[in-house]
């Protein structure tokens, strides 16, 4: 699903890195919330490209990817010189670096990025605002509290972001993202992680959890709209020196569901899904497992009932994506 959002990021990001000022090296192209680097490799290589094409091929070019101290930042550097999509395979002069730490602080000195680049990172809060009674995602909750906490919390995280990004980009940088979102009330996730929820329940009805520690399993994601995030430009246009030049929700399809159709496999369609979930919030899961449970545990038993679950009433996932494009004053 990562893969299939990213693929309809590419011909913006072509674009940006087509037009971007590059007359100061070396150039700096930085990927924000990197993970373990599998879905960058396409866009560096896309930018390395393009710049090469735009400049003589010796131009200096450094790529850094960024996350959380927490990232496995060892299988980043061993798919640098083992995936077959890397974008070091023939390349000179490319220098990759990597950053553990949080992008909501000043990440590199100012005036240095030239590019940068964010895939399905940005829907994370920086914090847990608060934990939602009804939902296991806190953007997807009905308790008017939890949405108020969430909306306050994604637009200050909004805020945060754009002025430290802001300050680390040259004049005329660009800065292409694309993150979960929501089309007013829908957000495409209704389907998977309403069926994580509802194993979740099954647990608690089960008695492996308490009502409580059923609450406290909360994953820290929003869901911003368009309208939210346009809101800090609404103003003035601008917002710390950034131009929002692209704004567009895109709808991501499943990326199992042509074979599914194809073989009616509902077994081999629940666990991609599963997998694919396990994947992106399993650890976090791990972290807000309840004392009474050991971590490792609770997360199998969770994704199997799960599994079993999407097994049960497979459908099409198919989530919101926003495309965002900005671009820092030029001087
Ligand atoms: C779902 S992964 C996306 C990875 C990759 N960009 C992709 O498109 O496949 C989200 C990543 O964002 C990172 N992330 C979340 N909050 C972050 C923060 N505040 N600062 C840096 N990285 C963050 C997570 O650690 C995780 O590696």
């Amino acid at each position: 699903m990562q893969a299939t959002g990213i693929a309809a990021l590419l011909s913006l990001w072509e674009a940006a890195c087509q037009t971007v000022d590059i007359s100061d090296r070396p150039v700096t192209i930085v990927d924000y919330g990197c993970s373990q680097g599998r879905n960058s490799m396409i866009p560096m290589r896309k930018a390395v490209d393009v710049m090469r094409s735009r400049v003589d091929a010796s131009i200096p070019i450094e790529v850094v990817h960024t996350d959380l101290p927490s990232n496995d930042f060892s299988s980043l550097f061993e798919a640098l010189i083992s995936d077959p999509n890397s974008y070091m395979t023939g390349s000179s002069d490319v220098f990759p670096l990597a950053i553990g730490k949080s992008y909501f602080a000043p990440l590199l000195p100012p005036g240095r990025v030239h590019l940068g680049w964010s895939t399905w990172s940005l829907q994370w809060m920086s914090t847990n605002a608060i934990d939602a009674p009804d939902h296991i995602l806190a953007g997807m909750s009905r308790s008017p509290a939890v949405a108020a906490a969430v909306a306050a919390q994604q637009a200050s995280d909004w805020e945060c972001f754009l002025t430290q990004r802001s300050r680390e980009m040259r004049p005329g940088a660009k800065f292409v993202a694309g993150f979960t979102a929501r089309a007013n009330a829908e957000t495409g996730w209704e389907w998977l992680l309403g069926e994580l929820w509802s194993a979740l329940a099954d647990m608690r009805r089960d008695g492996l959890l308490s009502e409580q520690e059923q609450e406290q399993v909360t994953i820290p994601i929003g869901l911003r709209s368009l309208e939210d995030i346009k809101a800090p430009f609404r103003q003035s246009g601008s917002f710390a020196e950034l131009a929002l030049e692209h704004l567009d929700l895109v709808k991501v399809s499943d990326p199992f569901w042509p074979e599914f159709e194809g073989s009616g496999d509902r077994l081999a369609f629940a666990r991609q899904h599963a997998d694919m979930t396990r994947a992106w919030s399993g650890p976090l899961l791990a972290g807000v497992a309840p004392a009474s449970c050991e971590q490792t545990a609770f997360v199998d038993e969770l994704f199997s009932r799960f599994e079993r679950r999407l097994s049960e009433d497979p459908k099409p996932h198919e989530p919101y994506m926003a495309a965002v494009v900005l671009s820092k004053k030029p001087q």
